[in-house]
């Protein structure tokens, strides 16, 4: 049985803009973006909104949903009652382009900043050879579909514009964990984390992990392992001087 529902969308573009109510369909089984894509064929054709894959799988459709950072194709509408006023707004960390359209570009930028992975000199491709035990920590974070939700809720930049140079944020940071983490990576990634990345001003409040469509422990899996890692080569006499011999 359908129902109408109260939607309240933010409309407008980089000179600003404000929220707009609109009523419309909703059928049994549907997700927000259903409603959005409904909105823009009977009501707003001119509502802008990014999506693709339409199964969480392509991190396109990041925005808010009642202020809580959401991927609009996996949000079920079974999950608001029928009388629920429903506000959907851009994602709050980014510049919007127009209406649910942000610029992440400030992702695409952390991510150039961070070394590739970089094998032992003189490995040749093919000659890659590692155990799964040793890769098997690391897999996890290869779930990433870079919706860049946990960057979105991260309140380090979220309110903080001047964090943004110095912060690399959750995605990137667990990107530096997991090439730390691979067996045949010899880059330093310990001391750049911290003085490069911004590592110190995450204090692990695991709201990234909180929002992770794939529910990887960004939090308990990278970052904190990451922080021991940076304090280990820092304090410990016995890890210092092994660094210093062999610098890994
Ligand atoms: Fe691809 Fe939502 S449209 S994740």
């Amino acid at each position: 049985m359908g129902y109408d529902a109260k939607f309240r969308v933010w409309r407008g573009d980089t000179d600003g803009g404000d929220l707009q109510d609109y009523t419309v369909l909703v059928n049994d089984g549907e997700v927000v973006l259903d409603i959005i894509h409904r909105l823009q064929a009977t009501q707003a054709p001119d509502l802008a909104v990014r999506w693709n894959c339409k199964a969480g799988k392509c991190g396109s459709c990041s925005a808010e949903v009642n202020g809580r950072p959401k991927l609009l194709c996996m949000t079920r509408m079974s999950t608001f009652t029928e009388d629920e006023v429903i506000t959907v707004t851009p994602m709050r960390t980014f510049p919007v382009i127009r209406d649910l359209v942000t610029d992440v570009s400030f992702n695409y930028e952390k991510a150039r900043e961070i070394q590739s992975f970089t094998p032992p000199d003189g490995l040749k491709a093919g000659e890659y050879r590692m155990k799964q035990v040793d890769v098997q920590r690391s897999q996890e974070f290869r779930k990433c579909i870079e919706c860049f939700l946990c960057q979105d809720t991260c309140h380090v930049v979220r309110d903080h514009e001047e964090n943004k140079q110095n912060f690399a944020g959750p995605r990137f940071l667990m990107r530096v964990a997991e090439l730390d983490m691979h067996p045949l990576d010899v880059a330093e990634r310990r001391d750049s984390a911290q003085s490069e990345h911004g590592l110190g001003l995450c204090n692990i409040t695991k709201c990234c992990t909180d929002v992770c469509p794939e529910n990887i422990k960004i939090t308990d899996n990278a970052l904190i392992p990451m922080k021991e890692r940076v304090v280990d080569r820092h304090y410990d006499p016995l890890v210092w001087l092994g660094n210093k011999l062999f610098r890994r």
